[in-house]
């Protein structure tokens, strides 16, 4: 047995190890950072319930809400549409029924959640089962789907089709 070893089967911490009596061990590792870098680190070191969104990872009830570019007006083509996906992963269709009038969609399937084709001739359709939903308005035209594609808010700024 090397001498580490036993120091570490007798009971003793090894090097860098942090204890603090009554304390549950983050609270303790951030008194150690906080020791070593200043107060800043501190920050950090709130219980859960008490921590606030800085702005990064998941969006909070009470985080400020910010606007995502889904894509240039000019890229749906008037008539038809354009599949994009947001921050979020979400696939979303956007269509310009008339010109200047953009409408989008939370692109899956009503029926089983296959992602629908572009508007062709005012439609989007289902490739797995052949559901058609009106561009304009996400209602259901064929099914087996039965239910109207998921509005999305959007609004157009500077020439950008964003999230409202
Ligand atoms: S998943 Fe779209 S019609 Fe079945």
């Amino acid at each position: 047995m090397t001498e580490s070893t036993e120091k570490l089967t007798s009971g003793m911490q090894p090097a860098g190890a942090v204890e603090v009596a009554g304390l549950p061990r983050r609270q303790a590792l951030c008194l150690a950072a906080a020791a070593c870098v200043g107060v800043g680190a501190l920050a950090a070191c709130g219980t859960p319930t008490a921590s606030k969104d800085t702005g990064a990872g998941e969006p909070t009830a009470d985080a400020p809400h910010s606007s995502t570019s889904l894509a240039k007006v000019s890229d749906v083509p008037v008539g038809g549409g354009k599949l994009v996906t947001d921050q979020s992963g979400l696939r979303i269709m956007l269509t310009q029924p008339s010109e200047g009038v953009i409408k989008a969609f939370d692109a899956r399937c009503t029926h089983q959640n296959t992602i629908v084709d572009e508007p062709n001739s005012g439609a989007m359709t289902c490739p797995n089962h052949g559901s058609r939903f009106n561009a304009a308005d996400g209602a259901v035209l064929r099914g087996p789907a039965r239910s109207p594609l998921n509005p999305i808010s959007v609004q157009i700024s500077g020439g950008n089709v964003v999230t409202a």
